[in-house]
């Protein structure tokens, strides 16, 4: 049997179409800031996609478009001047940086109540201690989100996560944990990978490597989620064989319009939260 689609950018459309409709009925718009240092070509187009997600559903959205010489001390006094303009409710930092910048110490000097991509170490820690008040990175949270659409209860799943970076695999990981699956981190060092993922009742696949998980790596009737977004001569593909892979799965996330459109509308709803939350007290 074929797998059914999760289609990311229908559930991303109804969330920011819910999200224009909220911020049409408040008084000031929510405003974010994003920071791009270099010329990154697919950091372009990624900061492209966000402003104009946020000029659809009515949030400002102010770019600082930096030179890849750019020092440390020059980036955190940009970061210093946005944490205090009360004008401000969010900032993001395109990842990655230029070599010569530390992403950890620059993603630190970022408020944590206007860290919308949730990357700072006291996102992570309240992630990992269930706080609701965290801000939980885009992407994981799209990908629970997605997930929650066809399969409520996780409690007691095997989930695979094949990727431990900061940005994925790592916060997925705890999210999945949180919703008392039983998880595995999968990554480079891994023996046996395609035994360890047969296993899998959700496979996350955050490889960065074009059609990587091949059937032989999926059990049947799994919920497979692609997070790869890799060009190729072919084209854009994910990290997941998609016509392989859903022959066997029971849902699968196409590659474009899965998981890409959610971390979009993720962005967008925690810009939206870091706004109510800034204008509460
Ligand atoms: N680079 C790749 N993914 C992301 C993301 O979710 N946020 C930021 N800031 N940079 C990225």
């Amino acid at each position: 049997m074929t797998a059914q689609i999760l289609d990311g950018k229908q559930l991303a459309q109804q969330i920011r179409t819910e999200l224009k409709q909220k911020i049409t009925l408040t008084q000031a718009s929510p405003e974010l800031a994003v920071i791009i240092v270099g010329n990154d070509p697919a950091s372009e187009i990624y900061v492209r996609s966000k402003e104009k997600a946020c000029q659809e559903v009515g949030i400002k959205v102010e770019t600082f478009r930096l030179t890849s010489d750019i020092s440390a001390e020059e980036l955190n006094e940009l970061i210093d001047l946005l944490n205090n303009s009360s004008a401000v409710n969010g900032i993001l930092v395109q990842l990655p940086l230029p070599r010569h910048l530390n992403p950890q110490e620059i993603l630190t000097r970022i408020k944590p109540e206007k860290d919308v991509d949730g990357f700072h170490p006291l996102n992570t820690g309240l992630i990992i201690q269930k706080q609701p008040s965290a801000f939980i990175p885009c992407t994981p949270k799209g990908i629970l989100r997605l997930i929650h659409t066809v399969k409520q209860d996780l409690s007691g799943l095997n989930a695979v996560v094949i990727g431990r970076s900061q940005v994925v695999g790592l916060p997925v990981s705890h999210l999945l944990l949180n919703e008392n699956c039983t998880v595995t981190i999968a990554h480079s060092k891994t023996k046996n990978l395609s035994e360890i993922c047969k296993k899998a009742d959700i496979l996350i696949a955050s490889v960065g490597k074009p059609e990587f998980v091949t059937e032989d790596f999926i059990k049947p009737d799994a919920i497979i989620i692609d997070v790869g977004i890799n060009r190729t001569n072919d084209g854009i593909k994910g990290d997941v064989k998609y016509n392989e892979a859903s022959e066997k799965a029971s849902y699968i996330t196409p590659v474009p319009g899965g998981v890409g459109p959610m971390t979009i509308a993720m962005l967008l709803e925690n810009t939206y939260e870091a706004f109510l939350k800034q204008n509460r007290s």
